[in-house]
């Protein structure tokens, strides 16, 4: 306990634990301080199982709980979110009653009936990525923490079931799906533009339930809509090469501005670029190539190096050729993106940029009052609130946007980057946002977006605990202290697995790199 106590108060600090220093490339890696790794390991499966019993009890089978009311809510169409997102973070936990919990519970879901519109997006990343992913583990690896078969099966039918009920959202003249579903009435909130985003992240779940169930509808439907992103037209909505705008018209195929970045609404297109090369190198090398046309133009166009701290690298938004100096948690998974691609494509520069990235998204975290970075910030030298301006000057950001929501970006980054450097930093840095997280956002019955990252204490509790807090927060502060695993990132770029933007991990298709 006091051992404890003085890792919390150094929390702030990075810290050593003397383990062996990783040698790039050696088949003989060690991963960190084992005896250390595990105790970090247990103590946020605690966390997990603390949440997952508040959720059991409070909230089962709706959506989310909220942590402080102790009462739920359904804003994922009342499918049971949170218990879908939990199953893939359950498996690699190794939690063999909550496994069993979560697949007697999937298979009695009725995904035909909800009143609330559905994202198309929203679905394919949680419900659709969860079912894959808990499918591909029990039918793999971890199939002996299964006591009934009929469930595994019973995980690829629904997610085929789902995914039928969602098809007729890519019938519109161009084979871009709308977003906003009604699925009861088969309508659309007729939307005539889609994201960037919510276009561009369907297709590593859609391809994957076509190559486990043979039917290539799925994988043809996503495929055709991603071809307009991979094909940018007209030539404006390109402004650099690889980066492109947010909205596609629905009906011509064509991008209405060039307006983008790193950032929400675009961030998961780029992700899942190279995402899809891991999937299957052998079919899916055009997406690689438009991933490293953004990769590179990202680093030619978009670096930006506060002027307050020079030594930090930040990733700008840009409006054509403009850039934003804006950038948000949700952005931080750059740093781990790029870290995956120079790895599988043997690219040092892209892993020393992916480095850098993370490092500037740590600076966010060790600045704060809380140890928790802000869901935006900015570092545009010209519009530094006043009250601010002392912080700006020390941390080389300020915040316009202060809560915390539960998010997994950064640690998602420190996860790439400790698995492929073995730099046991980052297992410190991910433990000391644990810490953070678990300190200033636990709640009576689970973990509560808070409203103030930079006042002590986090400021008021939102009472809302996101299903991602399962799928992804947990996930990947656990997986970065767990020992190795055929799921785990590879550090040779030699991938058995890809995890999809909601951390579900999914077996890949292809030859090996
Ligand atoms: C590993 O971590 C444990 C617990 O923190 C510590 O007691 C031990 O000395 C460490 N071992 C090495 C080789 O650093
Ligand atoms: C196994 O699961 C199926 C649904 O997947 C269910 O119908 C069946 O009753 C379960 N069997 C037992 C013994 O619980
Ligand atoms: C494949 O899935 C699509 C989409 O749900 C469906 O319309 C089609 O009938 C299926 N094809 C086969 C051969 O099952
Ligand atoms: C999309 O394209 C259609 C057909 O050209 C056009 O009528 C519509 O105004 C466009 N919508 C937007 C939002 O640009
Ligand atoms: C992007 O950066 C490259 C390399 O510095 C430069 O040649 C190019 O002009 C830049 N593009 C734009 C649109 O500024
Ligand atoms: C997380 O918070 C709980 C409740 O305050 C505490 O018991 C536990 O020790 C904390 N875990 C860590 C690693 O600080």
């Amino acid at each position: 306990m006091l051992w404890l106590q003085v890792i919390f108060l150094g929390s702030c600090l990075p810290l050593s634990f003397g383990a062996p220093t990783y040698q790039r490339k050696s088949s003989k890696r060690t991963y960190g301080n084992a005896t250390e790794s595990q105790y970090r390991a247990n103590a946020v499966k605690e966390a997990f199982q603390f949440s997952w019993h508040g959720y059991k009890t409070y909230a089962f089978p709706h959506d989310e709980l909220h942590p402080v009311s102790n009462t739920y809510s359904d804003s994922r169409n009342g499918w049971g979110a949170s218990a879908v997102d939990a199953l893939s973070t359950a498996l690699v936990m190794e939690l063999p009653d909550v496994v069993n919990e979560i697949i007697d519970f999937i298979p009695t879901i009725n995904f035909a009936v909800t009143s609330d519109q559905v994202s198309l997006f929203e679905t394919t990343i949680r419900y659709l990525g969860g079912m894959l992913a808990g499918y591909d583990l029990l039918k793999g690896p971890l199939s002996s923490l299964a006591v009934n078969d009929s469930n595994v099966d019973a995980l690829l039918t629904q997610a085929k079931n789902l995914a039928d009920i969602l098809a007729y959202a890519f019938d519109t003249p161009t084979g871009i799906p709308h977003n906003g579903l009604y699925i009861e009435s088969k309508t659309t909130d007729n939307s005539p533009d889609n994201g960037l985003a919510t276009t561009g992240t369907l297709v590593l779940e859609w391809t994957h339930l076509s190559d486990l169930t043979g039917n290539t509808t799925y994988a043809d439907l996503s495929q055709k809509a991603e071809s307009y992103l991979l094909n940018p037209q007209p030539a404006s909505s390109e402004p650099f090469p690889g980066l492109v705008g947010t909205n596609i018209n629905i009906t011509t195929g064509l991008f209405e501005d060039a307006t983008g970045g790193w950032v929400g609404g675009d961030d998961s297109f780029y992700e899942y670029l190279i995402k899809m090369f891991v999937y299957d190198t052998s079919r899916f090398k055009e997406y690689r190539d438009r991933w490293i046309a953004a990769a590179d133009s990202t680093i030619a166009n978009l670096t930006s190096h506060p002027t307050t701290r020079p030594d930090l690298t930040f990733v700008a938004m840009f409006d054509s050729t403009r850039l934003i100096l804006e950038s948000e948690h949700l952005a931080c998974f750059d740093g781990g993106n790029f870290l995956l691609g120079g790895e599988v494509l043997g690219r040092q520069d892209y892993i020393d940029y992916g480095l850098a990235l993370v490092n500037g998204c740590h600076d966010t975290y060790a600045s704060t009052a809380t140890g928790i970075g802000p869901e935006v910030f900015s570092w545009d030298p010209n519009s530094v609130p006043a009250d601010q301006s002392a912080f700006f000057q020390a941390n080389g950001f300020y915040i316009t946007n202060s809560i915390y929501d539960l998010r997994p970006e950064v640690l998602e980054s420190y996860y790439y980057a400790y698995r492929i450097t073995g730099d046991t930093k980052y297992q410190d840095w991910a433990w000391d946002a644990f810490v953070a997280i678990n300190t200033t956002t636990r709640a009576n019955s689970g973990f509560s977006e808070i409203e103030n990252v930079n006042t002590p204490g986090g400021g008021a509790k939102d009472d809302f605990q996101e299903s991602f807090w399962f799928a992804e927060v947990m996930k990947y502060a656990y997986i970065i202290h767990a020992p190795d695993a055929e799921w785990q990132v590879n550090s040779e770029g030699k991938n058995k697995w890809v995890f999809n933007t909601e951390a579900h991990p999914l077996k890949v298709a292809g030859p090996p790199i």
